[in-house]
């Protein structure tokens, strides 16, 4: 079966969403697991457009053998030097580099001719050719460029010694039928088109990115990009997990294969969506937590008779367990152990024991502890902070009545290492906390976003929330878990503030084995 490789861009273009704040070590957890689930390249960041990058992009370089790691770059000497100083140590370096080719973007973004976009692409690319074996040129804004122009400039890069053309539909303006004929006459019309790997990435602006992909894997595309749940700039990008399953449960009518192993595509998913914050749409294909819930009564009878009659994924398939966890308060700690290593999670001892710890405080309160719960205390656990000192809660109280001012009482350690205690007030219990913790942290606070969410099902589940906020003008999301939602509130708050103490001091636990 022909192969088409996954390309994941969740670490570069699906950072790009507003709100997403990653540090290089959740970066890092997030590059293992798509590893794990079997991305053939994975573009880790964008190394010249900040330190942050850059240091994200070297570590994960240095640590993933059994995907590529990519960087994207502009197509100018200093972004490909940078590039290569953070993706030398790679196993196999690969470079990405952009140029926009539409007249809409030569003419007003970039101010060249299209003469001008031609010898830069072609500069580029043999520049970058001196210290990358693989060279991935993409045109932006490609689908909404002159197919002729097209023809020539990829003509010109291949032979410059681009390994990959990508064909972005950058603002997501395609429909299948014409992004798919656009794969079909560059595939017709470019000379050498055999010799290098053709790639689709499309965006999702009228909804139509994943059918799209799909549409060029069927003319002829060898490679797919996305980002995994469809994170992205704007309405995102294709979401790459719907693309795995479709081509796998559709494979009597693509013909395809793609190596990703589905069975890790509920983690992939869970560990994206609580690592940025962004959550995902209870109707969303494939990974959305009603995705194989069936209401109605008739397809609950069809179901009991066959479950072939509504049902053509299977939760099984992408890794979610519907086996009851037999774990609970009495649970030893080899039972708990056990559970980590089967869900995949390598942890060290000092990890096991905090995250076991969490586990019999969270089984005093909760009646039943689900995987979910558990993906959430060992989520994380691989990620340590160096001693960058932060903000760390010990106590939130809340005063509230319907005909009260709420008032809230916090008490944290402080990055001095004291312990202070505030109290303020608010319109509501959540406002009284976060003016409290405006005091507490000494800044400027605006609150621009605020989620409150359930992991799992039942009136004890636990609540997650994410807090976006701007602190001293910058933007940083923080999220955190907890019985309490209102305890969840206090934590994501300050874990916001700290991801700025610690943004780029951070150090990554290696597991033990
Ligand atoms: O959408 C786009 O055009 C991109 C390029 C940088 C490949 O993300
Ligand atoms: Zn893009």
């Amino acid at each position: 079966m022909r192969k088409i490789d996954i390309f994941d861009t969740t670490l570069r273009d699906g950072e790009q969403s507003a709100g997403i704040n990653l540090n290089t070590a959740e970066k890092l957890e997030i590059a293992r697991q798509l590893e794990r689930f079997g991305a053939s390249v994975i573009e880790a960041g964008f190394p010249a457009s900040s330190p942050g990058d850059f240091e994200a992009v070297k570590r994960i370089a240095e640590t993933i053998k059994r995907s590529t790691v990519t960087g994207l770059a502009r197509a100018m000497k200093s972004d490909i030097d940078t590039s290569w100083e953070a993706l030398r140590g790679a196993e196999q370096p690969h470079l990405h580099i952009f140029l926009a080719t539409s007249p809409i973007h030569m003419e007003y973004k970039l101010k060249k001719t299209p003469d001008q976009v031609v010898d830069i692409a072609v500069e580029a690319v043999k520049y970058a050719k001196r210290f990358f074996p693989l060279v991935q040129w993409s045109a932006e804004d490609a689908f909404r460029s002159d197919p002729a122009f097209l023809v020539r400039i990829i003509n010109e890069v291949i032979q410059a010694g681009a390994t990959t053309i990508n064909i972005p539909d950058t603002v997501g303006y395609a429909s299948p039928q014409e992004y798919g004929a656009l794969f079909k006459f560059l595939k017709e019309n470019v000379t050498g088109m055999e010799r290098v790997k053709l790639s689709t990435h499309c965006h999702n602006d009228l909804g139509m990115a994943v059918a799209n992909s799909l549409a060029a894997i069927e003319n002829g595309a060898d490679q797919v990009e996305g980002t995994i749940n469809g994170i992205g700039e704007r309405a995102g990008n294709a979401a790459l997990e719907e693309i795995a399953v479709a081509l796998h449960i559709r494979k009597d009518f693509y013909g395809v294969e793609t190596g990703i192993n589905l069975q890790e595509i509920k983690r992939t998913s869970q560990l994206v969506s609580q690592l940025t914050g962004v959550v995902i749409q209870p109707n969303k294909a494939v990974v959305g937590k009603n995705a194989f819930a069936h209401e109605s009564g008739i397809h609950q009878d069809g179901m009991l008779k066959n479950r072939e009659t509504y049902e053509i994924i299977t939760p099984e398939l992408i890794g979610e367990t519907t086996a009851p966890l037999a774990l609970g308060k009495h649970s030893g700690r080899h039972a708990f152990k056990d559970r980590a290593i089967s869900m995949g999670f390598e942890l060290t001892d000092e990890q096991l024991n905090e995250a076991f710890g969490e586990f019999k405080n969270l089984a005093d309160k909760k009646k039943e502890i689900t995987e979910d719960d558990l993906f959430v205390l060992f989520t994380g656990k691989q990620i340590e902070y160096s001693n960058v000192p932060t903000y760390e809660l010990t106590n939130v109280q809340v005063q509230y009545g319907t005909s009260n001012v709420p008032t809230a009482t916090v008490s944290a350690t402080i990055p001095t290492g004291e312990n202070v205690v505030v109290a303020t007030t608010g319109a509501g219990s959540v406002e009284a906390i976060f003016n409290t913790l405006e005091q507490l942290v000494n800044g400027q606070v605006h609150i621009l976003d605020y989620r409150v969410t359930s992991i799992g099902k039942g009136r004890d589940a636990l609540g997650e929330a994410v807090v976006n906020l701007s602190f001293n003008g910058e933007v940083l999301t923080g999220r955190d878990v907890a019985q309490d939602v209102l305890e969840a509130s206090a934590k994501a708050y300050l874990n916001a503030i700290n991801r700025k103490l610690i943004k780029s001091a951070v150090k990554v636990k290696e597991p033990v084995s």
